[in-house]
């Protein structure tokens, strides 16, 4: 039973769809304490920072948004209230001790493992003197206690199978915040996107850090990579898609290429980070793939999907990554021919094996390859929305666009398609006939159904 929602919660998300998610469950776990979300700070029974690790000056940034937040909660303070100040993410686990020490005004900083606690720790935190910490890794999986999402997921719906990551990339802070690889049972992923789709989800896509690494037990007592997971997921009436997002190019099985040959609501999009053209840069980042592995890859996976979309991530400037090293970068991307990417400069996270590394390149030189470097996924990206015009793609249509009358939606290939339709077409996959490209979406008219 969800309590009268008689509290505020606010929750600020920093970085990647995982933590969205983890967001919605925290909102979740909290809902029958009577917390409901709000849309500002200021007069919130509690504000959560769901902070990410991953790049820039994550932490900075965090202590910056805390300083914003102190005036308000002592207002709160002043007005006979209470304002909760709680610190989530990959960056309370990993300075924890540091947060409570600088900001002394945070009541709880909880790890990513710990989520199922919170209803616990807000309970204390009300009646605390002092700051309650909670960033050990349980040995429990965390998912085994977290209740049911409760909200409606929307027609597009995110569900997280596995966490952590045991590759140990030299950038990456991941395999120290998330932890190790965890898988969930295969049973368990099964039943909670049956619930989604109850919910009214038509498209779910799976989530980890590093999904296709994925290894859940089967219901008979085996074992089910991905591959087997979204077979077991297409049987679910209802569920027209299927995507996941983000592997790594050492856990493309074959299994995984098989499902992408022959399961129809296994959508033609893949996000897979190469990182790096350069197969000297590739080794020292401890990618355990050389650039001729990842092509390789490409070349199984469009064999059996010859209208896969890809996507990637690169880094620029990794310490001692050369004009060379670079030149290989922009070979790969104009070789594989990328629908989209994101690129970043190379930043240094403490504890990581990089960040000690000779060779670090100025950052005037990061700024010059990463321009270079996005302008040709930039033009890829264009060309590749260009070659959708005058084609009659399936769009499944999410929400109102921004226009009167307008729906948003995504193509197969994650586009966002807008279109004048009716508001009942939201939830259904309609064809629709790309007449224009703008920046980051398409523009179409509905076509005449059984035309896409
Ligand atoms: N510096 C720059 N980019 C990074 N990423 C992860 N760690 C770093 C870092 N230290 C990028 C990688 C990864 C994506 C999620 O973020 O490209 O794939
Ligand atoms: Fe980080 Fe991804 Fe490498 Fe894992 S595979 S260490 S999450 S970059």
């Amino acid at each position: 039973m969800t309590a009268a929602a008689t509290r505020k919660l606010f929750i600020k998300t920093y970085g990647c769809q995982m933590n969205a998610y983890d967001s919605a469950r925290m909102a979740d776990v909290l809902a029958p304490l009577g917390y409901a979300p709000c849309d500002s700070a200021d007069g919130a029974d509690m504000v959560i920072l769901n902070t990410c690790h991953i790049r820039e000056k994550a932490a900075e940034k965090m202590f910056s948004e805390l300083g914003r937040l102190v005036p308000l909660k002592a207002r709160k303070a002043r007005a006979g209230g209470q304002m909760i100040l709680a610190v989530a993410g990959c960056v309370a686990q990993a300075e924890g001790a540091e947060i409570l020490a600088r900001a002394p005004q945070v009541d709880i900083v909880l790890g990513p493992q710990t989520y199922h606690r919170l209803p616990e720790l807000v309970a204390r935190a009300s009646r605390a003197a002092g700051a309650v910490l909670d960033t050990e890794f349980p040995a429990e999986p965390k998912f085994d206690t977290l209740p049911e999402t409760v909200r409606t997921p929307g027609v597009s719906a995110f569900l997280t199978i596995q966490e952590g990551c045991d590759k140990f990339c030299t950038f990456c802070v991941v395999p120290y915040t998330r932890g190790a690889e965890f898988s969930r049972p295969g049973a368990d992923v099964v039943a909670e996107a049956r619930r989604l789709v109850a919910l009214g989800a038509a498209e779910i896509t799976l989530l980890g850090q590093n999904v296709n690494a994925y290894h859940g037990e089967a219901p008979d007592g085996g074992s089910w990579g991905l591959g087997a997971l979204v077979r077991a997921l297409a049987c679910i009436e209802g569920l027209h898609r299927i995507r996941y997002t983000t592997s790594h190019p050492r856990d493309v099985d074959e299994a995984l290429v098989a499902a992408h040959a022959e399961v129809p609501q296994l959508m033609p999009f893949l996000h897979l980070p190469v990182q790096s053209g350069s197969d000297r840069v590739l080794a020292a980042m401890n990618r355990r793939h050389r650039a001729d592995d990842y092509r390789a890859t490409i070349d199984r996976l469009r064999r059996a999907r010859p209208d896969l979309a890809l996507s990637s991530d690169f880094i620029v400037g990794f310490p001692g990554e050369t004009d060379e090293d670079f030149d290989a970068t922009l070979a790969l991307v104009r070789e594989i021919g990328f629908a989209q990417a994101f690129s970043f400069k190379y930043s240094r996270r403490p504890g990581t094996p990089a960040a000690a590394m000779a060779g670090q390149v100025p950052d005037a030189v990061k700024t010059e390859r990463l321009a270079a470097l996005q302008a040709l996924l930039r033009d890829g990206q264009l060309r590749f929305n260009r070659s959708m015009v005058g084609r009659v793609l399936p769009v499944l249509f999410e929400k109102r666009g921004r226009h009167f009358g307008q729906l948003v939606g995504r193509s197969p290939y994650l586009q966002p398609v807008h279109a004048a339709a009716p508001s009942d077409l939201v939830g259904r996959i309609v064809p629709v006939e790309i007449a224009g490209v703008e920046p980051n979406s398409l523009a179409g008219v509905v076509a005449p159904m059984g035309t896409a």
